[in-house]
């Protein structure tokens, strides 16, 4: 057989703008919360309807201080979260001195949907965060309403859902708070970034001052005192004004990078949807939702044939990657008393694989990597 060219599981989306947009913020000898960190935010904010936002250097740094600003204001000290996340979700909280619950997933989506959070039984101010598992938003609306009625914060953890939606409305709205990613890994990115988004403006001034070492910096910035001093335990959760304009060029790419990213994901849904027989499941999307075409991945029927597909597509040149290693069952996890029953968390987790899907790929690639699977379930 002919060699083909390795497809890797992801490469980094470089704009066009963004070499000038880094010399430019160079120039301007500003290098925190310039013009291109004010950008962003401003961006952000008419792209998504978030009430406001802060650019932060990481969605780790945007859901620590989510922790953070609930505490202090409110007092609030449990969270209940789905054990099938990244490791950053629950650090956050911990680190806060929350009570940290693990919960389990619906397995079409792979997070958990309104059943799992309404199993919680979640006391007011308690806090629950719907994570946005491969982009998608799934049931957050009704996790929402049914935490509002019980006086219980959401904050989402859209690490991966910038752009998608529910009907009009943006992954990251729903919530009280919502943290978002920049990583290099995501659709678009600032190297290593990050946001909050603050959609109770009762939150934005404490958080502010959270988000910049615990002081009212901003508040003299803006003339209303005559100098900042410490007035919250903070930290450094502020990006530069570097990572910020790489970040803006992304931002002006997103529309393109996500029509590119949605002709691959299109063409793996045509070739591998609908093989549930044969032992290879997919995801499930509402049909109200806008899919941010972030990831694609399937569910095999075992541990054992999730990595022996693994190693066929390596033996193709092509990278998949597992899915999240789940937290309550994690050498920390088991360590430190979380370790309980999560039956769909647990039969799934391991049987997840995502395939490559980026801008340096072609559809011919995905076709490849289609066939690749198809060939393998058929042997
Ligand atoms: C669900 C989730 N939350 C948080 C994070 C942390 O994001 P960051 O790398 O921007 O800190 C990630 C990372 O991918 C993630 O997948």
């Amino acid at each position: 057989m002919a060699a083909s060219h390795p497809i890797r599981f992801h490469v980094a989306h470089t704009p066009a703008a963004a070499p000038g947009y880094v010399l430019e913020a160079l120039d301007a000898n500003q290098n925190v919360n310039g013009r291109f960190t004010q950008r962003c935010a401003e961006t952000l904010e008419a792209m998504t309807g978030a009430g406001r936002v802060l650019i932060t250097h990481s969605a780790t740094a945007a859901l620590e201080m989510a922790a953070m600003v609930l505490q202090a204001v409110h007092g609030a000290d449990q969270v209940f979260m789905p054990s099938y996340t990244f490791s950053s979700t629950a650090n956050a909280f911990i680190r806060a001195g929350y009570d940290v619950q693990f919960i389990d997933v619906d397995p079409q989506t792979m997070s958990p949907g309104l059943a799992e959070f309404v199993a919680t039984d979640a006391p007011a101010n308690a806090v629950v965060v719907p994570v946005h598992y491969a982009g998608n938003p799934g049931e957050v609306d009704a996790i929402t309403e049914w935490a509002e009625d019980r006086g219980v914060w959401v904050v989402e953890d859209a690490a991966q859902s910038l752009g998608s939606t529910i009907g009009d409305r943006h992954a990251g709205t729903f919530g009280t708070l919502a943290a978002v990613s920049f990583h290099f890994t995501k659709n678009i990115h600032s190297s290593m970034g990050g946001a909050l988004y603050i959609n109770d403006p009762e939150l934005a001034d404490r958080t502010t001052y959270i988000w910049e070492r615990g002081t009212n910096r901003q508040a003299m910035l803006r003339g209303l005192v005559d100098k900042y001093s410490w007035v919250e335990v903070g930290s450094s959760f502020q990006s530069t004004e570097l990572q910020a304009a790489l970040l803006l060029a992304g931002l002006e790419d997103y529309d393109e990078v996500v029509a590119h990213r949605r002709e691959l994901w299109d063409r793996y849904a045509a070739m591998l949807f609908g093989r549930e027989d044969a032992g290879l499941f997919t995801q499930r999307w509402r049909p109200d939702a806008r899919n941010n075409h972030h990831a694609f991945y399937v569910r095999l029927a075992s541990p054992e044939s999730a990595e022996d597909l693994r190693i066929t597509l390596k033996s193709a040149a092509i990278d998949a990657y597992i899915g999240y290693v789940p937290l309550h069952s994690s050498p920390y996890g088991e360590a430190h008393g979380y370790s309980r029953d999560l039956p769909e968390t647990d039969r799934w987790a391991e049987c997840v694989l995502r395939l490559p899907i980026h801008t340096g790929m072609t559809a011919g690639d995905a076709d490849r990597v289609a066939a690749v699977i198809v060939d393998w379930l058929s042997d």
